[in-house]
């Protein structure tokens, strides 16, 4: 069943208009990848979804239901929950309460506490640094941080807009690790990347954004074989 689904999507900023036609679908469990170059519209596509931005036409659906018109706290209270470019954690709060934050909709608190503890379990790096302050994080850290915050929320799906940016191969290679490892515990995936070729590797499925709109998809293999693909965002 499509968790996910845009049909056609289009967005303006003013008069500028940055999608043309979005379409795509997630199904439950999987980790779909969406790819594309500097200002093709992966940043807008998560954030209309996420109802940060309007649509202008076309339609959105999660699990069923039109957000179209959502407002952001009703699509985050429906387990969509979006971990932003930038990481944007809070650099003078600690770990601990960077991750408290994330449950600000919770109102049940010993859940949001069953909720770190978990975060604790899957990335013990930041257990080990729950009392310190965010700023004082390494990029990868970070990030590890981000993704946890996005957790505590209790995501039926996790959207993470570029989680590889600024960060060392082997960074990379182990924030994509701990998203497939979120996705083996039943969290659905959609992932923004320019970093093609770490993305692919722990995706099923892809699309590539183009100017605005959605040209191609396909299953992570068959896309990391295709020509097009090699040469637009695989280099040699
Ligand atoms: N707040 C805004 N106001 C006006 N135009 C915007 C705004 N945000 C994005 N745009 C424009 O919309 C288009 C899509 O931008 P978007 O940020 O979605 O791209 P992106 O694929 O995420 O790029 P990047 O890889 O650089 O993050 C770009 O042309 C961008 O300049
Ligand atoms: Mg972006």
């Amino acid at each position: 069943m499509a968790m996910l689904e845009f049909d056609n999507v289009e967005v303006f900023y003013g008069k500028v208009q940055a999608l043309r036609g979005i379409s795509l679908r997630v199904d439950e469990g999987e980790i779909v990848a969406l790819l594309g170059n500097n200002g093709a519209g992966k940043t807008t596509t998560l954030s209309t979804a996420s109802a940060l931005v309007k649509a202008h036409s076309g339609k959105i659906a999660f699990n069923g239901a039109d957000i179209s018109k959502a407002q952001p706290w009703n699509v985050v209270g429906a387990g969509l929950i979006h971990v932003p470019e930038g990481r944007r954690i809070f650099s003078t709060l600690t770990v601990l309460e960077n991750l408290q934050l994330g449950g600000y909709l919770v109102k049940d608190r010993s859940v949001v506490a069953k909720r770190i503890e978990h975060v604790y379990e899957l990335l013990p790096l930041l257990a080990e640094r729950r009392a310190q302050q965010g700023g004082t994080l390494s990029g990868g850290e970070q990030q590890m941080l981000a993704i946890g915050r996005g957790l505590i929320a209790g995501p039926k799906m996790l959207m993470l807009d570029e989680p590889s940016m600024g960060l060392a191969p082997l960074i990379v290679a182990q924030v994509m690790q701990v998203i497939s490892e979120i996705r083996d515990q039943g969290t659905t995936v959609l992932l923004v990347e320019q970093n093609a070729r770490a993305a692919l590797k722990v995706t099923d499925r892809a699309y590539v954004i183009e100017d605005g709109v959605t040209t191609m998809e396909g299953k992570a293999d068959d896309l990391l074989a295709d020509p097009r693909i090699i040469d637009a965002y695989l280099g040699a």
